[in-house]
């Protein structure tokens, strides 16, 4: 039977149209606003937020280090059976630009990300899903954190020389440098208080905590003393996925990867050419699994008692990598699909596709307009228009 959100189908129904959607979050509406999206601004619990940039299909090493602990924090219920935690999750298409001024595809590639989301179990009913490009706010608030941070802080960031090295790039935009910031006005826009993330992206959310603390340190809230928390992040176990090739990283450039759209024939097909032990040329030389891709594979896809027999049987030299590579992307199969099954689902209805990102979207404005008022309050930079102000001066 396919999977399907039954909310989300309901609710989808009633979606509005991306231009009454801009009527909807006037801020001086905001009390007015549905309770659906009153709740999302709820006091006391603890918020997630997280993001990736647009690049199309999403792989297994997307899956393992962070889809799958998104779900699980999305899923997460306290003592009192309630959510545990209010997740968002964003799309940064503007950090795309950072590195390629080809917008032609980040759309297509926007939406094959959100169907692997969908398809991995992020519920829209529970997690808003929106696009960074479309929350002007998050423009606003880079404006104003570019003035907390100095250039050369931010030229000491390791992730963007990384980048520069691994790009052989010879110049670097003013963006480009600026990336953290604009994370940290995702990051800052919605109050996050934790923020899951791979490793290299570690460096960002520390850029984050400093300029939240610059932030409240000039900028004193009216009433609660500090406009922003500061975030913490989380690093999840299985971050980093060794590639097909056994190089360090799965990724798309890199031409090593599993995607989570790949069916059980072509999983089989990639496989066999993963990397194993070098040194094991032949099915019954002893091998060594502490080097082996496929053995990493199986340490995530397989289960304990599998991974000791196969570990035992592959260091006795009496299991083969033919054998053990087959039963790999069996395991990998069984565990992608159901994703598959809701890909398929979802990629023959792209308009509930695109409604739930518009959905996120409302929800996403409503949050970033009332964080943007209390930025602009700290700040001391005039007053609201009053509610019931209509734009008619006397001249
Ligand atoms: N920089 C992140 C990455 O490349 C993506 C991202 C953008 C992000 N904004 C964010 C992640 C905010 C977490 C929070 O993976």
């Amino acid at each position: 039977m396919p999977f399907i959100f039954l909310s989300t189908m309901i609710n989808s129904g009633s979606l509005l149209s991306s231009q009454q959607s801009e009527l909807i979050i006037r801020p001086e509406q905001a009390s007015s606003l549905p309770v659906e999206a009153a709740t999302i601004t709820s006091m006391g619990t603890q918020r997630i937020l997280s993001g990736m940039r647009p690049t199309g299909k999403l792989h297994l090493g997307h899956y393992t280090g962070a889809l799958e602990s998104w779900v699980e924090q999305q899923n997460l219920l306290d003592e009192k059976g309630t959510r545990a935690y209010d997740t968002c999750f964003l799309i940064a298409d503007y950090h795309n630009l950072t590195t390629s001024l080809d917008t032609s595809e980040i759309y297509s590639h926007t939406l094959d990300m959100l169907i692997d989301w969908l398809a991995a179990g992020i519920d829209p009913e529970k997690s808003p899903l929106f696009r960074q490009s479309q929350v002007k706010e998050h423009a606003e608030l880079f404006l104003l954190f570019s003035m907390l941070i100095t250039s050369s802080r931010l030229e000491r960031n390791p992730t963007l020389k990384e980048q520069v090295r691994d790009l052989n790039m010879e110049s670097l935009t003013y963006g480009h440098l600026g990336y953290p910031v604009l994370q940290s006005a995702d990051i800052l826009l919605y109050r996050a208080n934790v923020v899951p993330v791979g490793e290299d992206q570690l460096p960002h959310v520390e850029i984050t905590r400093e300029i939240a603390r610059k932030f409240n340190n000039h900028y004193p809230h009216p009433v609660n003393g500090e406009v922003f928390a500061e975030p913490a992040p989380k690093i999840t176990k299985f971050s980093r996925l060794v590639g097909l090739d056994g190089k360090a990283k799965m990724s798309k450039s890199l031409g090593n990867t599993i995607l989570l759209a790949d069916g059980a024939d072509e999983i089989q097909k990639k496989m066999r050419n993963a990397v194993t032990d070098t040194q094991k040329l032949r099915k019954n030389d002893p091998g060594r699994p502490e080097v082996c891709t496929v053995y990493s594979y199986h340490s995530k896809f397989s289960s304990p008692e599998q991974l000791s027999a196969l570990g035992s049987d592959c260091r006795a030299g009496t299991l083969g990598c033919v054998d053990c590579k087959k039963l790999c992307a069996r395991n990998i199969s069984h565990e992608l699909a159901p994703l598959l099954e809701r890909r398929r689902y979802y990629e023959t209805r792209m308009d509930l596709v695109k409604n739930i990102l518009f959905d996120g979207e409302i929800k996403a404005k409503l949050i970033a307009s009332q964080t943007m008022q209390e930025v602009r309050a700290a700040m001391k930079l005039g007053e609201l228009a009053p509610i019931h102000y209509h734009g008619q001066t006397e001249c």
